[in-house]
């Protein structure tokens, strides 16, 4: 199979989304020139061009494409070439109401935004598919082609009846029979029981709380079905051109899909990632999308599919990100694993939702700030790639993220809706990063021996494979770190004895837990040498167990908050920032896990990959780092001995000098 590096040969991929067809075709060659003025190596072709090329039914509009295609090549650009199949011109729509989704109140999402498609409309699909072959036979010798990108941020469910039929398949495909079903499901609560398949609907708007289970497995099969839709474009292309890499870029951290799933069905993983520049913590959320995406890649290289060059136009208020921090995260992201640096989008709009939303080329033009930094960057980065392409960041430490836990554990009816799946992980993700810990992630049932620390931030749901995993990996000597309400449900979302799996309280040392208290927005419960945030638990400790910290006052008085069973610990609350980071440090140190660098200063992070030690200051204050040895700053020829100084927003990319 062809990876991300038939693409990069060496260089890191600079460049990103390229939509000439919003401008006149005089704006095209001064869009090369800027671009080779800024070193981009690759653009994103077609994501959003289905009615420019098939402005009919079954027309083909290739000429315009087949000048920019050339234009490219003539200036050494590589072209990602994407299937537009994500947005449907309005005549699919108007002719194939079908095609078009609904909600789960049964309204329709018409066209005249974007991502308008049913996943199960066959409608849908044969088009994409008649288009997706045209393309690859049309571009798949064309000498600018490096990658395929498949649709673009596959992400819509639907509950219309042509996904009603697929459900009712997908789900004689997963139980076989409807007592099967039945059971999964728990029908006999409230009713429920099914006597026929035509009986099942998506779970649409009802009177009251819905069966979780039938919940959880509309999210799954949602994820299998745009999977399915981007399969069947992946083989067309894949049958044209076998040696061109095929992805689909990711949405960070996004709830739809099973990226597990997902990644296994790419030649290389995509993503595009938008930290808010307001946010002090955004450095951390690149780490952490950094982490997860090299993951998803078997720990190899990835692509940075977008960023912004400057402001976002989604948020409530969109900040611009101020001087340096346009290099630091692109670095930063090369840090973690990325081998593109690419940006939505080349050229900022002048029309459409999205006018306000910055490009590579502001509205400010050449002369702009932004693309000044543009330049800087591209040039950097032509440095960086003969040095790195390839190469691997190493983690000692992994945290486990399951979609189907997310999925299960954030429904309705649950002890507390102030639990926010993705916002635990992050939490023990910045507790990492802030101890300067490299940080993996894996799937709960995935190979854990390469890992000394093994963190479960909080997995409501675990399969029994899952659970297995977690038991052997301790039994071979591994540290396992546990957060709260984690081994409560099976894969069907039943409760499982006791509340927690039986082996599981064993492994923690953990009897009985009685009660699960969980806290008020706000609120902070005394575990004597921090406070705990959003949760607590009523645990009664078995014998032998050492309680590591206690809750102190209320009705867990004396209680153990944090318990420890040899190598295996459990933490029944979130404890604030520091104490995490303090107790994740100290699992850590008894874990073999050293810190990338000693003595770092706050806010400075260190990451290795491969030869290269990267140094990067997310604040805005200069520091000085300690950097044991001899190195030279590939970026700027400097000499490095012991310690480094770096300026606002300042990175370092060093190699030890031989
Ligand atoms: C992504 C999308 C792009 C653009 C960008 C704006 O979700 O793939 O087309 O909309 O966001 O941030």
């Amino acid at each position: 199979m062809p990876t991300l590096d038939d693409a990069t040969r060496g260089r890191i991929l600079f460049g990103g989304d390229y939509n000439p067809e919003q401008w006149p075709e005089e704006t095209w060659k001064d869009d090369v020139r800027l671009m080779k003025e800024a070193g981009v190596t690759s653009v994103t072709l077609g994501v959003f061009s289905w009615s420019k090329i098939e402005p009919r039914p079954g027309a083909r509009e290739f000429g315009w494409l087949d000048r920019l295609m050339d234009l490219m090549h003539d200036h050494g650009i590589g072209v990602v070439l994407a299937t537009p199949t994500s947005s449907p011109p309005p005549w699919m729509g108007r002719l194939h109401p079908e095609t078009l989704p609904r909600d789960e109140n049964g309204q329709t999402e018409w066209w005249g935004s974007r991502q308008h498609f049913s996943h199960s409309s066959a409608v849908y699909r044969r088009y994409a598919a008649a288009l997706t072959e045209d393309l690859a036979a049309r571009y798949g010798t064309h000498p600018a082609l490096t990658m395929w990108h498949i649709n673009n941020e596959y992400c819509t469910p639907d509950w219309g009846d042509e996904a009603a039929t697929t459900f009712r398949r997908w789900l004689q495909d997963r139980y076989g029979t409807l007592d099967a079903l039945n059971t999964a499901w728990g029908t006999a609560f409230w009713s429920q029981g099914y006597g026929s398949w035509d009986e099942i609907l998506p779970p649409r708007r009802a009177h009251y709380m819905k069966n979780p289970t039938h919940v959880l497995d509309f999210k799954r099969f949602t994820s299998d079905m745009l999977l399915e839709c981007y399969r069947t474009e992946r083989d067309i292309v894949r049958r044209h051109t076998p040696h061109i890499p095929v992805t689909t870029n990711f949405m960070p951290f996004w709830s739809g899909q099973d990226a597990w799933r997902w990644a296994a069905e790419e030649d290389l993983v995509s993503i595009d990632i938008y930290p808010d520049p307001k946010d002090p913590l955004g450095g951390q959320y690149n780490a952490m999308i950094g982490d997860m995406t090299r993951s998803q890649a078997g720990g190899g290289p990835w692509m940075l599919m977008e960023q912004a060059a400057g402001p976002v136009n989604w948020r409530g208020v969109n900040h611009p990100k101020p001087y340096g921090l346009n290099r630091l995260w692109s670095l930063q992201a090369v840090a973690h694993g990325a081998d593109a640096v690419c940006y939505f989008q080349w050229r900022q709009s002048r029309q459409g939702a999205e006018k306000f939303h910055s490009g590579m080329v502001g509205h400010a033009g050449e002369r702009g700030r932004t693309f000044r930094e543009i330049k800087e960057i591209g040039a950097e980065l032509a440095l960086l790639g003969p040095q790195m392409t390839g190469a691997r960041a190493h983690a000692d430490v992994a945290i486990l993220h399951d979609w189907h836990s997310w999925w299960a554990g954030e429904q309705e009816g649950r002890p507390s809706s102030l639990l926010q799946y993705p916002e635990i992980v992050r939490s023990w993700h910045r507790a990492l990063w802030e101890g300067h810990l490299t940080a993996a992630f894996a799937h709960p049932a995935a190979d854990l021996t390469p890992y000394r620390l093994v963190v479960v931030p909080h997995l409501y749901l675990l399969d029994d494979t899952s659970i297995d995993n977690l038991l052997a990996y301790v039994r071979e000597g591994g540290t396992l770190v546990c957060g709260f309400l984690t081994g409560v449900a099976d894969a069907d979302d039943r409760v499982r004895p006791g509340g927690m799996d039986p082996r599981l309280r064993e492994l923690f040392g953990i009897d009985l837990i009685h009660e699960w208290w969980p806290l008020d927005a706000g609120e902070r419960t005394d575990c004597g040498e921090f406070h705990g945030t959003l949760w607590s638990e009523e645990i009664q400790a078995a014998p032998g167990a050492h309680t590591v910290a206690g809750y102190r006052g209320g009705e867990l008085d004396g209680l153990p908050a944090v318990l420890r069973n040899g190598a295996a610990w459990y933490v029944s609350t979130l404890p604030e920032p520091a104490a995490l980071r303090d107790l994740l440090g100290e699992a850590a140190r008894d874990a073999g896990v050293r810190p990338v660098l000693d003595d770092l200063p706050t806010g400075v992070e260190a990451v290795r990959r491969g030869p290269l030690l990267f140094v990067l200051n997310h604040r805005r204050e200069h520091t000085v780092v300690t950097v044991p040895g001899r190195h030279h700053d590939l970026l700027t020829g400097a000499t490095v001995e012991s310690s480094l100084r770096l300026g606002r927003y300042g990175a370092a990319v060093l190699k030890e000098a031989t």
